[in-house]
């Protein structure tokens, strides 16, 4: 039996494969502008195919794009909470992976733990797709870099700054470096720096990822400038993470050292007054509706390419 096509981290495919993907994404949203939301694209690559989506932790962009992207490919999804499932009294990673395997064409799922995801890959006989966990969130990256391109073209050889924790997201943003051919500069607290294996293996693979604490050095010239949240799903050091991160501000002053062009990105919910100023994530440079969208795009291309269809 051929292995299913999982998307797990962005690390492990191929840049030809990601370039494909959102390639894939720009495609299929061109081809449907002006389009009703619900109206199945005309490949309907994902026909007769049900999508299962499970939960541990809140979402809106991650259901709902999920959810709308399966419609457009003319398809199906199911999603449930962990909590309302088995999995929430017991039943394990693994047996509830042989289950839905019998029952749907592919797993979307978001969770607590990193590993709980790479479990659930082993053991299932369908596609398995990283929705979030505490590690990685690779599907916000494709759908940050789809709209990178389309405001500034090609991302190989852009610049892009982090400035905040380095987290999930931050992580497959070092992931995604060496397959794009960006730079990347992080900016982050000591405390909070993101795992230095990925970094490490980021450069292996031939990436341009630094590490600083200044956010000023980060932004200074950057294509686009991006920020998270200063407190993940998860978290529980709040007084400690406002107090390390009150000087990583994205404002109006950080903007304009970046280039004249530089666009900002933050993959939402905004925490507005804490990582980001008002001014900035309503402001001319802001790309944060378009991101928000091009989530839905960049599943569809995902769900594509799981399901063979490029
Ligand atoms: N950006 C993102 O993943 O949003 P949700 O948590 O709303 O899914
Ligand atoms: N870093 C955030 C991303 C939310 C989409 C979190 O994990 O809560």
């Amino acid at each position: 039996m051929t292995e299913p096509r999982h998307f797990l981290d962005l690390w492990r495919l191929s840049p030809a494969d990601l370039r494909a993907i959102l390639d894939d994404a720009a495609r299929r949203k061109a081809a449907r502008a002006g389009w009703p939301k619900g109206r199945t694209d005309a490949d309907a690559p994902a026909d007769g195919r049900v999508l299962a989506m499970i939960f541990e932790k809140n979402s809106t962009r991650t259901r709902y794009s999920f959810d709308g992207a399966m419609r457009q490919l003319g398809g199906d999804s199911i999603i449930a909470t962990a909590a309302d499932m088995q999995l929430g009294r017991g039943e394990t990673v693994e047996d509830t992976a042989r289950v839905l395997s019998r029952m749907v064409d592919a797993v979307m799922i978001r969770a607590n733990r990193h590993d709980d995801v790479e479990r659930f890959a082993r053991a299932s006989s369908v596609p398995v797709i990283n929705g979030l966990t505490d590690k990685s969130h690779p599907c916000q990256i494709l759908a940050d870099l789809l709209t990178i391109e389309e405001r500034l073209g090609s991302v190989e050889g852009k610049t892009l700054a982090w400035v905040g924790d380095g987290n999930n997201v931050c992580a497959s943003f070092i992931h995604a470096a060496p397959k794009f051919g960006f730079k990347l500069k992080i900016a982050c607290p000591a405390a909070y720096h993101p795992d230095l294996y990925d970094l490490a293996r980021a450069n292996e693979q031939g990436g341009q990822v630094e590490l600083m604490d200044d956010p000023r050095q980060a932004a200074a010239g950057a294509h686009a400038v991006i920020t998270d949240t200063w407190v993940s799903m998860g978290d529980l050091d709040y007084e400690a993470r406002m107090d390390a991160f009150e000087t990583y501000q994205v404002d109006d002053a950080l903007m304009a050292l970046a280039d004249p062009d530089a666009i900002f990105l933050h993959c939402l919910p905004a925490h507005r007054g804490e990582e980001v100023t008002d001014a900035v994530l309503d402001g001319p440079k802001s790309a944060v509706w378009d991101e928000a969208e091009n989530r839905l795009h960049a599943q569809k291309a995902v769900l594509a390419w799981c399901f063979g269809a490029i």
